[in-house]
């Protein structure tokens, strides 16, 4: 196995060899680059390759100038599962033209005995609605990518046979709580509470799974320009989200872990069943302990190709209220669960600049109860965003219909907000085309009228078994302490007493205290 970065590997088996996740080029806005640099690879070579594995369509997962450019359109793409055909014809536009189709959790066999099987996870908070992982087993080695999925639990892996290589997500890929504005410590605090349950979600998996060696991957991503350049966990802040590989091999290490193994673009490992035995390209500690220097001499390597994608941009032309109104309100129209879910109006602030600095020039409100998207009238608002008028204008221009796998991603924005965190915001931003709106709505209704009959004992209460959120099994992920119940799987917190989610708005669970 040759990691190639972030997510990305090339796996070799005398059976045939599978590229995974190539990304490579900036992502979001420019915003996102593959830590360590892996653009130093050589990608055609690295591309010519039996099998390609894209797990989603996150633009760190699925980089299509890379695909385009340096991946053998002779390659064979495992796909997994999902309701839509987004990734497909994405991958044929690029030029690929054979596919094999997995079916979710089933076993295939390819040729020369290779055995592949990947999971797909289809709920719309699930990557851009849809996140897989790939296990493979040849000559009795199983190796499973779980990628940054997150299944409820990896049992349906484990009972395949033991696992001889698991590599999985540890480190952050979101905006929260960065860019909220809230006061300095409170974002530590928040950020701290994030970080630690980053890992203890991990230390679950991996113990779930029980491999010979774990594989830290998919992240950090680093950020390269000025803007965002404090994000990079190098100023020792403990609520940085995004701690990188070295320090979950110290973490790792703090709870016991000796099996884990860093693969830096290059690094090579020859797994077998008895020993994993790798070679790196250039000293590993060493490399951690100059992560700075790294990222200051990646910074002024990419700040030509930041600055290009800049001026592709503006697009002061187009009207963008008008084409809000003409876009989103149709949908409006027909959303049923994220538009109650979402209950209030949104509000985007848009700047001359390309974030959050500069003057507020237009503001303009995404009005859920009132299905409209209209000038904002000096009312109150649920959801506040600020960013750039520019990045507004890009997406309207290519006609994007993901703004979390865009705009949110990126980081160049600021948000507040009244109440809780409101999933239902987020999501129905990851939703601006029929298709997808069509598939959500269609989710969340199925999921209300799933009727959670199953309970489970915790402590003194019964509690339905299935966390309301994306159904984690509560007698494995549930803990609860006093009154408040914790899903470790995503970490929400519920109310027993009352039944309140406290960390969403909705989301009620059932749970009685024995009497
Ligand atoms: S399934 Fe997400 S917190 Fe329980």
């Amino acid at each position: 196995m040759t990691g190639t970065g972030h997510a990305s590997m090339r796996i070799e088996t005398s059976a045939g060899s599978i590229l995974c996740d190539p990304w490579v080029n900036p992502a979001y806005f420019a915003s996102w680059f593959p830590f360590p640099d892996n653009s130093l690879l050589d990608w055609k070579e690295l591309g010519d390759v039996d099998y390609l594995y894209v797990s989603h369509l996150h633009r760190d997962h699925f980089d299509a100038k890379n695909l385009k450019e340096n991946i053998s359109k002779k390659a064979t793409v495992l796909l997994p599962e999902y309701p839509t055909s987004q990734l497909e014809d994405e991958l044929r536009e690029l030029g690929f033209t054979k596919f094999f189709k997995t079916k979710s959790n089933e076993v295939h066999e390819l040729d020369g005995g290779l055995k592949v099987m990947i999971q797909a996870l289809i709920s719309p908070t699930d990557g851009p609605i849809g996140d897989s992982s790939l296990w493979i087993e040849h000559e009795g080695i199983r190796v499973l990518n779980q990628n940054d999925a997150r299944p409820t639990d990896l049992g349906i892996f484990a009972e395949l046979g033991h696992v001889h290589a698991h590599m999985l997500q540890f480190s952050g890929a979101i905006w929260y709580p960065m860019v909220y504005e809230l006061p300095e410590s409170a974002k530590t605090a928040f950020g701290k509470q994030k970080r630690d349950r980053q890992f203890d979600r991990t230390w679950r998996y991996i113990d779930d799974l029980k491999a010979d060696h774990v594989f830290p991957i998919a992240g950090p991503p680093c950020f390269l320009d000025d803007e965002l350049w404090q994000f990079n966990d190098i100023f020792g802040d403990e609520g940085n989200i995004f701690p990188d590989q070295g320090v979950f091999l110290e973490e790792y290490a703090k709870v016991g872990g000796t099996n884990g193994i860093v693969l830096l673009p290059g690094s090579v490992t020859e797994l077998s069943e008895k020993e994993a035995t790798t070679t790196h390209p250039t000293d590993l500690a060493e490399f951690f302990k100059n992560k700075k220097q790294h990222l200051e001499e990646m910074r002024e390597r990419k700040a030509p190709i930041i600055a290009a994608e800049k001026a592709s941009w503006r697009h002061p032309e187009i009207d963008v209220l008008g084409e809000l109104k003409k876009r989103i309100e149709p949908l409006l129209e027909e959303s049923i669960y994220m538009a109650q879910g979402v209950g209030g109006p949104v509000r985007f602030d848009l700047t001359d600049s390309f974030g959050t600095s500069g003057e507020v020039i237009e503001s303009i409100v995404v009005d859920f109860p009132g299905k409209q998207v209209r000038p904002y009238a000096d009312e109150k608002v649920r959801y506040r965003f600020k960013t750039g008028r520019a990045l507004i204008e890009h997406l309207i221009h290519i006609d994007e219909g993901d703004w979390v796998n865009s705009l949110f991603l990126s980081c160049r924005f600021s948000a507040a907000r009244i109440g809780q965190y409101n999933e239902f915001v987020y999501a129905f931003f990851k939703c601006l085309s029929e298709e997808r709106l069509q598939y959500a709505e269609g989710w969340y209704d199925e999921h209300e009228k799933a009727v959670e009959s199953e309970d489970t004992q915790l402590g003194e209460w019964t509690v339905q078994r299935r966390c309301p959120h994306l159904k984690a099994d509560l007698s494995r992920f549930g803990i609860v302490d006093g009154n408040t119940l914790t899903c470790q799987l995503h970490g929400w917190k519920f109310d027993l007493p009352s039944g309140r989610c406290l960390t969403s708005v909705g989301h009620k669970i059932r749970a009685e205290k024995n009497a």
